[in-house]
């Protein structure tokens, strides 16, 4: 099959890998017809990771099923699906408790497996023809009737709009609630839309790509721009000098300043000046455990730089990590089914898998307009049909 491979910093190309097989009789195999690039890919891409070369990215999948090992009794073949980034095995304390991002047992000695993710157990990504999912009745979301007509909606159930919900959530976002969302990827995005759909009050959104914060203008939210003036001040305008009530984390370790530098402590010391006296804050952007290419010392053993006295002194709550999308993505299914909610607004590019290198590219240096990229595999894009049509011209 064909599948977009990571074979080091700024490399990922397509290459021909051996179809996935049934291995365990809890196995699904899924023909993945949609699967986007991530945020959380640009890590890996970047070389900020210790992604292996020569493994399969992409942990936002959706697509039909084509084969079930003996004991799967719930998916069958033809459904549409779409799976959580996080692998979980159904039955660990944690996926008992609806703490899926931190199984136990699928990636022995950390807490937490995902598909084509470094450090996330051995699972090959979906951003391929075909994916194998392990324990495929607990994984596999089985979609709605209406799965082929909102596939670029549901879709983003794989990852970022329960991502986005959980920052709320870690955030402890109620009706009425003024937000503050750090980042307006498209985790911030889908941040805002979860905050909207809870029924938030002023919800504001910081980033400095305008075209970014159009978009979550269009969400209905107040664009915060921190290239015009420092983000906290704007903030504090919006709320009478208090701060704001919720603060959510969606950009990670790799934020920056406003000359475009890398400065890992930014968005959370921020965060502890716009967010009010007794808030709280949910941290969804990666931070990572070390990062030896930083050029920050602290950085390099994954520390950083807190203003830990302040968040104390505010009396302050935070809570962080990586999204159990499964707790969330059956109810968010169903705001999508019933017009809702509608995550696929922040699409900019639907490429086909030859293409995504090129997505990768522009994605990652956040050329303006590529706000999330997704890949229909099986599909090919005009501009490679197009290119297509030239290589044949020439050959002819
Ligand atoms: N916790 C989880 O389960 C989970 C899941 C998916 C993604 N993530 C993480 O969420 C983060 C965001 O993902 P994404 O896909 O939206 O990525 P992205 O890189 O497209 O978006 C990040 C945005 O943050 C902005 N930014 C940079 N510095 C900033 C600053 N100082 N202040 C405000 N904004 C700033 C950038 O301009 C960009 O628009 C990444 O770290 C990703 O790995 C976490
Ligand atoms: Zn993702
Ligand atoms: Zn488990």
């Amino acid at each position: 099959m064909k599948a977009l491979v990571y074979y080091g910093p700024k490399n990922v190309r397509v290459s021909e890998m051996p179809d996935p097989k049934i291995e365990q009789p809890t196995d699904v195999l899924v023909k993945i017809t949609t699967t986007n690039i991530c945020g959380s890919d640009l890590h890996m891409y970047d070389g900020r990771t210790n992604m292996e070369e020569g493994r399969i990215l992409g942990h936002e999948n959706l697509g039909e099923v084509i084969e079930v090992g003996k004991a799967v009794v719930q998916i069958k073949v033809g459904d549409m699906v779409c799976m959580p980034f996080n692998i979980g095995c159904g039955h660990c304390k944690n996926c008992e408790s609806g703490l899926t991002g931190f199984c136990l047992t699928m990636n022995p000695g950390f807490a937490g497996a995902a598909y084509g993710f470094a450090g996330m157990g051995p699972y090959s990504g979906g951003q391929a023809e075909y994916l194998r999912v392990p324990y495929g009745d607990f994984n596999c979301l089985k979609l709605p009737e209406d799965a082929k007509e909102k596939e670029n909606d549901y879709v983003m159930l794989s990852d970022i709009f329960p991502t986005g919900y959980h920052a709320t959530q870690l955030a402890g976002v109620m009706p009425g609630d003024s937000v503050v969302i750090y980042g307006a990827g498209p985790v911030g995005l889908m941040a805002a839309h979860s905050a909207n759909i809870k029924g938030a009050g002023k919800i504001m959104v910081v980033d400095d790509h305008p075209d970014r914060l159009k978009l979550a203008e269009e969400l209905g939210t107040i664009p915060i721009d921190f290239s015009k003036a420092p983000a906290v001040d704007q903030v504090l305008e919006h709320t009478n000098g208090l701060g704001a009530d919720r603060g959510c984390e969606c950009v990670g370790y790799q934020c920056c300043d406003k000359h475009g530098h890398e400065q890992p402590n930014i968005t959370m010391n921020e965060l502890v000046k716009a967010v009010k006296a007794t808030g709280s804050i949910g941290v969804v952007g990666v931070f990572i455990s070390q990062d030896p290419k930083s050029k920050d010392p602290l950085e390099q053993k994954g520390h950083m730089d807190f203003d830990f006295g302040n968040f104390w002194m505010k009396g302050m709550r935070m809570a962080t990590g990586q999204a159990n999308v499964k707790a969330y993505n059956r109810q968010l299914c169903d705001l999508i089914s019933q017009d809702k909610a509608k995550p696929s607004r922040i699409i900019s590019h639907e490429l086909s898998l030859e293409d995504a290198p090129d997505g990768y590219k522009h994605f990652d240096e956040r050329d303006r307009g590529w706000t999330k990229v997704i890949l229909k595999p099986g599909k090919s894009t005009d501009r490679s049909k197009k290119a297509a049509e030239q290589r044949e011209a020439v050959a002819l």
